[in-house]
């Protein structure tokens, strides 16, 4: 099938190519030299596909989300965290055995170099976890330099084992260096997302117990989180991993994308929106009114979404557990119902259906988080821990395809040529 462009009163016939769920793209590889230099823009790449992937499938009008063709739903419900990341790196679900064996790898290299600890040190209490975990991805290459030259599948596994191993390790130690707490291990006797509770919040003093509740709520979030298809964020990891520059700093580059309030920073943005509104008296109507008032920068967060133009899936499988973990952990937590009348109005009103703004997964993810004890600015890195695995996966994908570097072309704007004037004439 081939789709024809006409410019200048020349055709150029471009061939289309068709995804296995029948999703149809122009492929504008050869446009430019066809026709001696005409391109397409599209800022925010709104229109733009920019590689086939057989990793994630989205639907956004119908709000369907599969990872390597099995439904989100089956996987949030029946799935350990574990076995998802092994689902989205190889592509297919682990037996017992190779899951064993994966976990056996990880668990030999959940370790971090002593030295790194200074690095940690130099932080302020005060720093963004998120900036400690991109910066400190970055310093683990110094102390795993094998993992940036990865051309073989086998030293790119190995990288892959390091970064998930250790990754964890990072995120936890960004969060005992917020409490002022001693650096902590964890337990390799313990699940991969049991260990991460145990890395976070054992203290010093006292034995830790997973509470098994948290444990699969957090396994649950952490499903939800682990891809979704060339989102911001796994765009940046794709891109900055087509210089080969090395699995951890593709990752560092993605935390570093996800901490944005458009984006994984929208987590923590809803709760401090939420929270806002709660102190306000919780007029739920004046902050609707702001949002949709253009001279207001104002946005509600966790709502709408570049996709989805219908509810997110993740967000009503988090919604429905919310209820859930809430329940069983004996919480009442106001921002809950005022979450829950903000979504209510939003729905009825034109302004959010006329565009199709739905909540999106980080409406309602950071109300668990925070039940679960997690700080609202360590919800981004909870964002993070989830979605290492896609990227993890996006990566290896585009390496192996031996994907060109990513450098798009632009349209120049600016000043034609004019000569230089010396400073006396200015
Ligand atoms: C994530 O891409 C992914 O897959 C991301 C993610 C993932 O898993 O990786 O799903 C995770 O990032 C979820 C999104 C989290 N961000 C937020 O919740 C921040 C609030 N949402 C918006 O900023 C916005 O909806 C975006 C950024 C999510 C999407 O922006 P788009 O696709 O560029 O849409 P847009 O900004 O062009 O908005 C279209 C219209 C505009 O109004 P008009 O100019 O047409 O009048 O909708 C309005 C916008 O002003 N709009 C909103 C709004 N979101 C869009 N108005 C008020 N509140 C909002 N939240």
């Amino acid at each position: 099938m081939n789709a024809t462009i006409e410019f200048d009163g020349k055709k150029y016939e471009l061939p289309v190519i068709t995804g296995s769920e029948k999703e149809n793209a122009i492929d504008i590889s050869k446009l430019r030299g066809q026709s001696g230099g005409l391109i397409t823009i599209d800022p925010g790449f709104k229109n733009t596909g920019s590689c086939e992937s057989k990793i994630t499938f989205l639907n956004g009008e119908e709000g369907i989300l599969r990872y390597r063709g099995y439904s989100i739903e089956e996987l949030a419900a029946n799935a350990s965290f574990l076995e998802v990341a092994y689902l989205l790196i190889f592509g297919e679900l682990p037996t017992q055995n190779e899951l064993d064996n994966f976990f056996d790898d990880i668990k030999e290299e959940s370790h971090v170099d002593e030295e790194m600890k200074k690095i940690l040190d130099g932080f302020p209490k005060s720093a963004h976890p998120m900036g400690v975990v991109s910066s400190l991805t970055n310093a683990l290459i110094a102390f795993n330099p094998s993992s940036v030259n990865v051309d073989s599948e086998e030293d790119m596994y190995k990288a892959i084992i390091k970064i998930l191993a250790k990754f964890p390790v990072l995120c936890a130690w960004a969060l005992r260096k917020r409490t002022g707490q001693p650096l902590d291990y964890g337990d390799n006797d313990l699940g991969y997302v049991e260990n991460v509770l145990k890395m976070m919040f054992k203290k010093p003093n006292k034995d830790y117990e997973v509470d098994p509740v948290v444990a699969s709520a957090l396994n649950k979030l952490l499903i939800l989180h682990a891809d979704h298809e060339q989102n911001c964020s796994t765009s940046t990891v794709r891109i900055v991993g087509s210089s080969h520059a090395g699995l951890f700093a593709s990752i560092s580059a993605g935390v570093s994308a996800l901490w944005g309030p458009l984006h994984g920073g929208a987590n923590q943005a809803v709760i401090e929106m939420l929270e806002a509104i709660k102190e306000d008296g919780g007029d739920t109507k004046k902050f609707m009114a702001k949002a949709k008032d253009k001279n207001d920068p104002f946005r509600l967060m966790g709502f709408g979404h570049r996709v989805y133009k219908n509810f997110d899936p993740r967000a009503k499988i988090i919604k429905k557990s919310a209820d859930e973990v809430l329940g069983n952990l004996g919480i009442q937590d106001p921002v809950l119902d005022i979450a829950k009348g903000l979504e209510k109005e939003a729905l009825e009103d034109s302004y959010f259906v006329d565009r199709k703004l739905y909540p999106n997964v980080d409406f309602y993810s950071g109300i668990i988080y925070r039940a679960l004890g997690i700080p609202t600015d360590m919800f981004t890195v909870m964002f993070a821990l989830g979605r290492l695995p896609g990227w993890i996966a996006q990566w290896r994908e585009m390496r192996l395809k031996k994907e060109p570097i990513g450098r798009p072309r632009q349209v120049y704007t600016g000043e034609n040529h004019r000569a230089y004037t010396n400073i006396n004439n200015r």
